[in-house]
């Protein structure tokens, strides 16, 4: 048994005292032992050994009372996994030599044995939940099969994602091939997960908001909602969408525990949107985390005063920045363990 099942209880709706908080991006750059680690060893290192891992993903955990874990990896090991060998550049990000663009690139990229190919990730889940302890739920992750196609035909990062656009509209049977093989490798990768021992897992879509509504349905939204029909009978599902509270309303409608939200979006309007029965997440603008302790604690209490306790997951709007104060994410967190409802 979990100790602190704060957030396991919001995730299924049940009654809480306060709302549960974890950020996105928690294991970080913002804080001094991820950089010390970072000096050391190059990013997919981290990754794919799982001592460190399993330490990077506990270092926030030592310092603040938050009320899950997310473990330390990148939503880029599955496509490394299925043969696409992406590079973390200082200054760039992830990159990739040949990004893919034809149908016959498609074609080679295969759909990997995940126990071969990320069992490194499996590992680490079973030593960090030894750190752990059962103090805190461990949250596993994927990206949609939308935002990693943007990185595979991109080949790196990018304001629009124009180029992994043009390649869905001028090749959709090629599009469409390589987000079921995304899909199927996603599927039996967080399945895994579950079965190793990770409490929930939430999908990452950071460029659903790239697409029209309409091409959301068609080249992300259909592909979430096989990874959550598939994944929903065996654990809590989170969808994040980052800019996507067009599709909310769909959302909701599906087997998802919970949909998390950016700051684009009142928190009124998001309930608006779901409905009363599904649990929401976010919405803390991570740039606010500028302010002062001070100011983030009162917008916080704010922000909770205006999604409620119940059903609701704090968290940020999306990861939180590198550059923040560690004084500055620690008042955020506290804030939300504080909250007394007046
Ligand atoms: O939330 C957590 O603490 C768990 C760890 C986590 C990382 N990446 C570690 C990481 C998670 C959940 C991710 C997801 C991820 N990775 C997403 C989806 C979430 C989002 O932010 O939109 C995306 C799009 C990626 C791809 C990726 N990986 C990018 C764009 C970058 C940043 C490149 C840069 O230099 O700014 C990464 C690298 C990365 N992944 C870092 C971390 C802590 C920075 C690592 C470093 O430089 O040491």
């Amino acid at each position: 048994m979990i100790k602190n099942d704060l957030f396991l209880k919001a995730l299924r709706g049940e009654q809480v005292e306060r709302p549960p908080v974890w950020m996105m991006r928690q294991a970080g750059r913002y804080l001094p032992e991820f950089m010390a680690l970072r000096d050391k060893y190059d990013f997919f290192t981290r990754c794919q050994k799982p001592e460190l891992a399993s330490e990077i993903t506990v270092q926030p955990l030592r310092r603040f009372p938050l009320d899950a874990a997310i473990l330390f990896s990148d939503i880029l090991v599955v496509p490394q996994a299925m043969g696409i060998n992406f590079e973390m550049r200082e200054s760039i990000g992830p990159w990739l030599e040949t990004p893919i663009r034809t149908m016959e690139q498609v074609q080679a990229v295969s759909v990997p044995d995940v126990n071969e190919s990320l069992g490194y990730v499996f590992e680490a889940i079973e030593m960090t939940l030894e750190k752990l302890d059962n103090d805190v739920p461990l949250i596993g992750f994927a990206g949609s099969p939308w935002t990693i196609l943007c990185y595979c035909v991109e080949g790196r990062g990018s304001k629009a994602f124009d180029i992994a656009k043009s390649f869905c509209f001028q090749h959709p049977e090629a599009a469409h091939l390589l987000l079921e093989k995304i899909t199927q490798t996603t599927i039996s990768y967080l399945k895994r997960k579950v079965e190793k021992g990770v409490s929930a897992v939430q999908i990452f879509d950071s460029w659903g908001g790239m697409l029209s509504p309409t091409d959301y349905q068609e080249f992300s939204w259909k592909y979430i909602n096989r990874i959550v029909e598939a994944l929903s009978e065996v654990t809590q599902v989170i969808v994040f969408g980052k800019g996507c509270w067009f599709a909310l309303e769909e959302m909701a409608l599906s087997k998802a525990s919970a949909l998390g939200v950016d700051w684009t979006l009142s928190p009124e309007h998001a309930r608006k949107l779901v409905g009363p029965n599904m649990t929401l997440q976010g919405n803390f603008d991570p740039a606010r985390l500028h302010s002062s302790p001070a100011v983030i604690r009162k917008m916080v209490h704010e922000m909770i005063d205006r999604f409620g306790t119940q059903r609701y997951i704090a968290n940020l709007g999306h990861g939180i920045l590198p550059n923040i104060p560690v004084e500055n994410a620690e008042a955020f967190i506290r804030a939300v363990v504080d909250y007394k409802k007046n």
